[in-house]
């Protein structure tokens, strides 16, 4: 008797394929969005990966297509409206469509509520929460037109539960999960979803700043005494990977999450329980 099953219940297996659809990934320059940008392509979309850091970019493009997969880059601040527009616009005009759209670029600024200057604040909503409904709008637009599509949001497990000196960021985050919600009702009955995948810690770029020096070097103490307190308290005893949020994108962005929209997915070893 052959041990490979050919059993492939509803077709889900495919469901998780993305092939021929175009994608385009916000912060595909590093951590979680260079990770979904790889799943993606994995999974079979062509992938534009879109980063203000155009460099970082081109690193995620160029190990994608070195790896057979399908992809370009496009140099973008999202916090700039019109070149957002842009690229949503010249990905359909060169693909002839727009399948998926992650917003995953986000930054940090950190400090005490009561201590925060208003320029701190006006560049986190910029890249954070402007960013995002810059994405959402213009995605949208492509997306109905088109009669089908997904966008997938980074939120936070900061939303649900809130740390010190973060709270510009948490409200960022806290604002990405109701303007998903509020988009995936406005544009669910033209075909489109829009969802959340709100992160535990992941060890990134964004959270490599208490530990990694200025020469890129790792502080492997303050690394440990970081992390440390963070695995114990988590239920699943462990801090996020990238493809653990990687996989959670794919899954929102691909058929197989077909009849979810307006969700907050959170993968994060059970932090918060909402
Ligand atoms: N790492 C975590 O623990 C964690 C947890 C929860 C949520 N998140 C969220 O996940 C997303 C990705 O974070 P990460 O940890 O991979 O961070 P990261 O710093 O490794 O990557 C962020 C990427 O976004 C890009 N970026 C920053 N500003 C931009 C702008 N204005 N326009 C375009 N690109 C810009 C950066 O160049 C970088 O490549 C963020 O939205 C973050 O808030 C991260």
């Amino acid at each position: 008797m052959s041990t490979e099953s050919t059993v492939d219940a509803f077709g889900l297996a495919g469901a998780f394929r993305v092939d021929g659809r175009v994608a385009v990934v916000t912060g595909a320059g590093s951590g979680i969005g260079r990770a979904s940008a790889e799943a993606l392509a994995g999974a079979g979309a062509h992938v534009v990966c879109a980063d203000v850091v155009a460099s970082s970019a081109e690193a995620t493009a160029e190990g994608i297509t070195a790896a057979g997969g399908s992809a370009e880059v496009v140099g973008l601040d999202v916090a700039d409206r019109h070149a957002v527009e842009r690229t949503a616009a010249g990905t359909v005009e060169r693909h002839g469509s727009l399948d998926i759209w992650c917003n995953i670029a986000g930054i940090m600024v950190e400090g005490p509520m009561v201590d925060t200057a208003e320029e701190d604040l006006d560049r986190i909503l910029a890249v954070n929460l402007k960013g995002v409904y810059f994405g959402c709008q213009s995605a949208a637009r492509a997306m109905v037109a088109q009669g089908r599509g997904s966008i997938v949001n980074a939120s936070s497990a900061a939303a649900d539960a809130p740390s010190p000196g973060i709270s510009a960021y948490a409200a960022c985050k806290a604002a990405v999960v109701q303007m998903t919600r509020s988009l995936a009702v406005e544009v669910g009955r033209a075909g489109v979803r829009a969802n959340a995948v709100a992160p535990g810690f992941v060890l990134t770029g964004m959270t490599g700043r208490y530990f990694v020096r200025p020469d890129g070097t790792v502080d492997e103490a303050m690394r440990d005494a970081v992390v440390e307190p963070l695995r114990r308290h988590a239920p699943l005893r462990r801090i996020g990977e990238v493809e653990d949020i990687a996989a959670a994108v794919l899954y929102l962005a691909s058929d197989a999450s077909s009849f979810v929209t307006g969700q907050v997915i959170r993968p994060n070893g059970g932090v918060a329980m909402v």
